[in-house]
């Protein structure tokens, strides 16, 4: 696929095959997280990755899902992720500022999964608490974010926004995301 049809299919998945991630393309993934843009080039970043089963497990109950759907949307015993990286700030070298970082990394990462079929869901809901006593993760790191990986084992599509913008799944458990329109996003053209 070339990098704009990546770009416009890319879609969130909540629902995982099983089949372990190798470690070449977990490789690839990091390596696009470390290429993205850096404001200053301070490239505050760090990341953990966590793909052994019991953590993953310790991982998905300090993460929330697709709030919209009422917890319908959160992945089930057998579709859950099988990888997650966390994206943390590190405040010895940038205290904050670093939102912009993170959501470029974020991007490269999930564009890369998805190149190899990889879904992913990017979350800001989590249990932060939590999360730093079951990674041991050091006072100096800021949790930003959270992406669960897996290969995508549901149907999503975008589609035209009718004033409301809330995703919902239909009877055949195909999730629609609804977009506003570009007539809607772009205020001027000159
Ligand atoms: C910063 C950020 C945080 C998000 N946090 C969550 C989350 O906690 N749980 C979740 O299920 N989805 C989360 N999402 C996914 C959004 O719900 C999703 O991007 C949106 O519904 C649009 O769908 P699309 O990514 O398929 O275009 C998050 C997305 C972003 C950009």
């Amino acid at each position: 696929m070339s990098l704009y049809d990546l770009i416009i299919t890319k879609r969130t998945v909540r629902r995982f095959k099983q089949d372990p991630i190798p470690d070449e393309i977990v490789s690839r993934i990091m390596e696009a997280a470390r290429q993205a843009p850096s404001g200053a080039n301070i490239q505050p970043l760090k990341y953990m990755v966590i793909k052994t089963a019991d953590m993953c497990k310790k991982v998905f109950e300090n993460t929330g899902w697709a709030g919209y759907l009422k917890g319908e949307g959160t992945p089930k015993e057998g579709e859950q992720p099988v990888l997650y990286v966390v994206i943390l700030v590190d405040t010895q070298i940038r205290n904050d500022g670093a939102k912009h970082d993170c959501g470029a990394a974020a991007q490269n990462m999930m564009l890369a999964a998805w190149e190899e079929g990889i879904g992913s869901c990017w979350i800001g809901s989590l249990k932060r608490d939590n999360l730093v006593n079951v990674l041991g993760i050091d006072e100096r790191y800021v949790i930003d974010t959270v992406i669960a990986f897996g290969y995508s084992d549901e149907q999503v599509v975008s589609e035209d926004a009718k004033g409301d913008i809330k995703y919902y799944r239909d009877e055949n458990m195909v999730h629609h995301v609804p977009k506003r329109t570009l007539a809607e996003l772009i205020l001027k053209s000159f």
